[in-house]
């Protein structure tokens, strides 16, 4: 049975700076998710704060904050088949050094603080998450 579903995705500053951003998008779009919207913008340190609240108690948290309000990044929706895990698999392991081959932070993600895109880990955080950047 087809399960299509909804995911947010975030080219983080380290990659937009590199200008992977059209190299990232057709790993997306090869792999069938299609970005129904995507805009690329600059954030304040208090919205990445917002946007990061499950992490607030994590010490990395403020530096997390810094960094994704640091530049420009490009925000998608992608839309496919099992999109939530599709998009993380093809992410890879949140620490670059740790991701499998061929995924896009073994492939362009720098330490784990630039590690190039986010994605949502669950379907009430994509539905969060795309809120957040799409509905206001
Ligand atoms: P992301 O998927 O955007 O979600 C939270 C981010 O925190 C994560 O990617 C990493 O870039 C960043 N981060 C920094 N340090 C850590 C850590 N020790 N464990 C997990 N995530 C971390």
């Amino acid at each position: 049975m087809s399960n299509i579903e909804q995911t947010l995705s975030i080219i983080k500053p380290d990659a937009v700076e590199r200008n992977l951003v059209e190299e990232i998008k057709n790993i997306f779009i090869k792999k069938e998710l299609n970005i129904k919207e995507s805009k690329k913008i600059q954030i304040t340190k208090d919205e990445a704060a917002e946007f990061y609240k499950v992490h607030q108690s994590k010490p990395f948290y403020n530096d997390l904050c810094s960094y994704l309000s640091s530049g420009p990044i490009v925000v998608m929706i992608l839309e496919g088949e099992d999109a939530i895990i599709t998009n993380r698999k093809l992410m890879g392991a949140t620490n670059p050094k740790e991701a499998e081959d061929n995924t896009i932070r073994k492939l362009y993600g720098i330490s784990i603080d630039k590690n190039s895109v986010h994605g949502s880990d669950s379907i009430i955080n994509a539905k969060k998450e795309i809120e957040f950047f799409f509905k206001n």
